[in-house]
């Protein structure tokens, strides 16, 4: 069977800031309408600590098959139906199993698990948001293993499409 697709997305501001004490440094409705919008019908994987952040009434995301990281699994409760891996490549792996045709593996973080996933991701959607701010998780640089292949003007952001060259 054909690979699924698997995209990172992601937001920071321009020192590459994506978190500060467990939650998103900012609350930007755009972004987040986006991320629904990108990630609804597919499949999303995320680490525990991501997971833990999520508002109670989207956990899981409804809509999405939600796959977590941990290396220890078999302690987390999830909810039925949500998936859980112990590490990023078996998400990666049985996300992709488990994809439909026409269903594409989002990565949406955190720190961690972009980092280990980057490499392996088809495609990066992120968003860059204005300003600075303060925090403490920061997304790698990956620009360069990557083409810009599309960018787009939000209100308080921008949202740029990187793929493989
Ligand atoms: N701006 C954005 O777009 C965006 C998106 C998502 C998240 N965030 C932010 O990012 C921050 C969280 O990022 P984070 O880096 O602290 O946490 P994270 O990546 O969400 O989760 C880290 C956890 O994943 C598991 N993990 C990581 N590497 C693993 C490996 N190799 N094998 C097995 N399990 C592994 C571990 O879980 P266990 O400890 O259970 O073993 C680890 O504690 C929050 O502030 C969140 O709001 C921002």
């Amino acid at each position: 069977m054909k690979k699924p697709l698997v995209a990172a997305i992601v937001a920071m501001d321009q020192q590459r800031l994506i978190g500060k004490d467990g939650a998103l440094p900012w609350h930007l409705p755009e972004d987040l309408k986006r991320f629904r919008q990108l990630t609804s019908g597919h499949i999303v994987v995320m680490g525990r600590k991501t997971w833990e952040s999520l508002p109670p009434k989207v956990r899981p995301l409804p809509g999405r098959l939600n796959v977590v990281v941990s290396r220890n699994p078999a302690q987390l409760s999830l909810p039925e139906g949500v998936i859980s891996a112990a590490s990023p490549q078996s998400a990666l792996e049985v996300a992709s199993a488990a994809a439909k045709p026409d269903q594409k593996v989002w990565v949406i973080g955190g720190a961690e698990i972009y980092r280990a996933t980057l490499p392996m991701c088809d495609e990066v959607h992120l968003t860059v948001v204005q300003g600075a701010h303060s925090g403490d998780a920061w997304l790698p640089e990956f620009e360069g293993d990557f083409s810009l292949a599309h960018e787009e003007r939000g209100e308080a952001c921008s949202f740029l499409t990187y793929v493989r060259p």
